[in-house]
């Protein structure tokens, strides 16, 4: 869960986001989007569903401002291995901040809403469920829609990267990653880029998450008991033992310990 000041300050270093790395009037209309749904995008979360990831308040915002980040540092590990300059800083901030765009739902309708009954609330700890008003569209088809519906363009390589943003795990996404041929292979590395990223992402929200209640809180090591020592205290024990030895110097020195 965040704070309050927690989730201001992850909208306002979003915001800052779109202001460092999205140019022109492009970047004046995806801020003025974002703003014009400000408190939906604030408060939303990342997920419906306690098991998935970020699911609370604040929860999407978090999300996305971990894969713009994770992307620009994993974007400097493809570079220093040798990966050819397929697209730009912009391109491949731009893909981050709008990767998980159609969780939003649509103009009208949230993708996420509260739960309304309460046996699941109080028996399956869920505080949202989906808002079955939303027709049915996959997460990257209805952010590439919503973007081209506000007048937001795109370029070729952003839409392979919001489209593939979910790797493999996407059945769909099998005809683009999954070429044996040379021809037919992505041109450009922005798509694992940023599926690494939100992988890398959701991953930490689950450790996060999960991790402690799944292990259970942190076992101290037990101390050593250092039992070859010989007390000095425990004359009895001290006398019993330095009997037992075949050496009788050795058994002698020991005496001094
Ligand atoms: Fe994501």
């Amino acid at each position: 869960m965040l704070t309050p000041e927690q989730i201001k300050d992850n909208w306002d270093k979003f915001l800052g986001y779109i202001d460092t790395y999205i140019s022109g009037d492009r970047g004046k209309k995806l801020k003025d989007f974002y703003l014009k749904y400000e408190e939906r995008f604030v408060m939303m979360p990342a997920s419906h569903k306690s098991q998935y990831h970020n699911c609370f308040p604040g929860g999407y915002i978090d999300h996305v401002n971990r894969v713009i980040e994770a992307a620009l540092k994993l974007d400097q590990v493809w570079r220093e291995f040798g990966m050819v300059d397929t697209y730009t800083t912009e391109e491949l901030v731009f893909s981050a901040i709008n990767h998980d765009l159609g969780k939003f739902g649509d103009e009208q309708n949230a993708s996420y809403i509260e739960q309304t009954d309460q046996w699941r609330r109080d028996k399956l700890n869920e505080t949202y469920m989906f808002n079955d008003r939303l027709e049915y569209m996959t997460v990257p088809d209805r952010g590439l829609y919503l973007l081209m519906s506000n007048g937001i363009e795109y370029t070729k390589n952003e839409f392979l990267a919001i489209r593939n943003h979910d790797g493999l795990y996407e059945e769909s996404n099998k005809a683009y990653l999954m070429s044996f041929s040379p021809e037919t292979k992505p041109r450009t590395s922005i798509v694992y880029v940023i599926h690494q990223a939100d992988l890398l992402a959701a991953r930490v929200e689950f450790e996060v998450e999960w991790l402690s209640k799944l292990l259970g809180p942190k076992q101290e090591a037990p101390k050593k008991e250092n039992n070859f020592k010989l007390n000095k205290n425990n004359s009895a024990v001290k006398q019993k033992a330095l009997k037992t030895m075949a050496n009788p110097a050795l058994a002698e020195l020991m005496k001094n310990i």
